[in-house]
């Protein structure tokens, strides 16, 4: 499948690229890279910290007026500037789109038309400024009078991954000696372990929800409220903040207003960890921290909004993946940070990438005739070297893969020059490959793309671009293909049947509605308990 719709210009840039694809798909990069000494600086981006090299992938200086001109074709330009403005672009839910408003600086946004709203974000973060102040200071009491210095957040999906990775990510910035740790599974295994050894009296949960009606979260948050009075905190109120859209419900679940921190329905969870949702990120790290973070992405941002198409890092990226998806057929794209402090990207960047596009309707309802989001998967060099490396080398799919890489290792390592080897050998041996015909078993057919994206160290800031670089490429991607990223109705259909099959699990009986696999299943289950 690689048609688009029919209609005008992109049709036009489409039909070039296919053209072109049928041209050149056979060239190898090796050849490309020998005929072109400039072919690395002509391919590669340096955007305040980072420095992204794009010259290992299967193009031509042809290749990227098209790809570029595909993205003039769907306007790309218009709706970046449409999103950053807050129309409402999330057509399905009739909503704009401001996570860039979240990384906003007070009196200078990017676009006008938005101070509103980066005025409500400002009262926000001072408000959950003097939370983590008074946190930091011990001010704050739980219901034995011992102050804090143990913060569960309870949350799922965009309001667990973002500040999952963050807090994880930014080992090295902790400013306190506040415990933060994270909860998000259904399965009870989850709040136990992290429960294990805490002491009741010192632990502060932050309930994460921006619907506040998610079964996982509620679950988790009315089974630590369960866990505090069996262990003598009675006032469970004081053991509790919440960060939400729904203060009704947060009222209703009894945590005090002073406690809870707003977040609007103009903020995917997605894309939330910009905004109060990043509190155990704040508490982590400070708010110094935390601020940091948030100039990291705005930097990002207006490099996004501003830089024209040649030189614009999130638009190029974007456009690279839409060749391998839609022209060369590729499925997935491997994550790689040779950064441990990075190992929980891939998955964050599975919800950030998949939930937004993995769509199969266009912006007027129209099924695509292309494809969309891939398949984002991955886990941290040098662990994946010795597992899944042998199919990028020598597997019969194409693969590509980001690596990311800091320049600066761990502080006193005298060994982080084998890092950064390990990560360049990889990009070289899978783009060069090497022949061996006589032991076919041997040889590395190479030609298989990599971006390098490399930092000098993983600082907030730093953090902020990258991830706010995956944002806005995933933004890219979605023009592209003519849907909307910030929906995601294909949640919906698996939590309303679970929410059928419980009720009947409860009454102990499968109702008649069932296919006769589920029910069969459904019967063992209940033979078995
Ligand atoms: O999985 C669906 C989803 O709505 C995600 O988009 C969201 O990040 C997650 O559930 C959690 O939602 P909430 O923050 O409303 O609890």
């Amino acid at each position: 499948m690689k048609t688009m719709p029919p209609n005008s210009a992109r049709a036009t840039a489409w039909t070039a690229l296919e053209r072109h694809f049928a041209k050149t798909s056979g060239l190898h990069l090796r050849d490309l890279f020998a005929a072109d000494p400039e072919r690395a600086s002509r391919f590669s981006l340096q955007v305040d910290d980072l420095f992204v090299d794009y010259s290992k992938h299967r193009i031509t200086a042809e290749t990227f007026t098209l790809l570029l001109a595909l993205a003039d074709a769907v306007g790309v330009q218009q709706r970046i500037h449409a999103m950053f403005s807050g129309t409402a672009i999330n057509a399905t839910e009739n909503r704009a789109v401001l996570h860039t408003a979240l990384r906003s600086p007070v009196n200078s946004p990017l676009v006008s038309g938005i101070e509103t709203q980066v005025a409500e974000v400002h009262v926000e973060l001072a408000r959950m400024g003097q939370f983590v102040q008074q946190l930091h200071k011990g001010e704050l009491l739980g219901s034995t009078g011992e102050p804090f210095t143990h913060v569960v957040n309870i949350g799922i999906g965009g309001s667990d991954l973002g500040p999952r990775l963050v807090v994880d990510a930014l080992r090295n910035f902790q400013t306190d000696n506040i415990q933060v740790d994270f909860v998000a599974n259904l399965d009870e295994q989850d709040l136990r372990h992290v429960l294990k050894n805490a002491d009741p009296g010192s632990v502060l949960f932050i309930v994460t929800s921006k619907s506040f009606t998610t079964l996982e979260t509620h679950a988790n948050a009315l089974a630590a409220r369960e866990w505090l009075r069996a262990n003598g905190c009675a006032d469970t109120g004081k053991h509790f903040a919440a960060v939400s859209t729904n203060l009704k419900a947060t009222g209703d679940f009894g945590i005090a207003p002073e406690r809870v921190f707003r977040i609007w329905d103009w903020v995917g969870g997605r894309y939330s960890v910009w905004s109060v949702v990043g509190l155990p990120v704040a508490i982590h790290a400070g708010m110094d921290g935390f601020r940091q973070f948030l100039d990291g992405a705005h930097h990002m941002d207006r490099h996004f909004l501003e830089t024209p198409p040649e030189r614009n890092l999130p638009l190029i990226l974007g456009m690279l993946d839409v060749w391998y998806n839609n022209f060369f057929g590729a499925e997935t794209l491997a994550v790689v940070p040779y950064d441990e402090r990075l190992r929980l990207l891939p998955t964050y960047l599975s919800q950030l990438v998949m939930e937004s596009n993995g769509k199969g309707i266009d912006l007027e309802n129209h099924p695509l005739d292309c494809k969309s989001s891939p398949i984002v998967w991955g886990s941290v060099g040098t662990n994946a070297q010795h597992a899944f490396f042998q199919l990028l080398h020598q597997g019969n799919r194409l693969i590509p893969v980001d690596f990311l890489v800091p320049w600066q290792g761990a502080s006193g390592s005298g060994s982080h020059h084998k890092v950064v080897a390990n990560c360049l050998a990889q990009g070289e041996a899978l783009m060069l490959g090497r022949d061996n015909p006589a032991e076919p078993y041997r040889h590395f057919p190479g030609n298989r793309p990599s971006t390098t994206i490399a930092y000098p160290d993983l600082t907030p800031t730093v953090l902020g671009m990258l991830l706010a670089l995956y944002e806005h490429r995933t933004f890219v991607q979605a023009q592209v293909w003519g849907i909307d990223a910030f929906d995601q109705w294909g949640v919906e259909l698996g939590k309303q049947l679970a929410g059928t099959i419980i009720r009947e699990m409860e009454d102990g009986m499968p109702g008649d509605r069932h296919d006769s696999s589920t029910a069969m299943l459904m019967r063992h289950y209940l033979r078995q308990r």
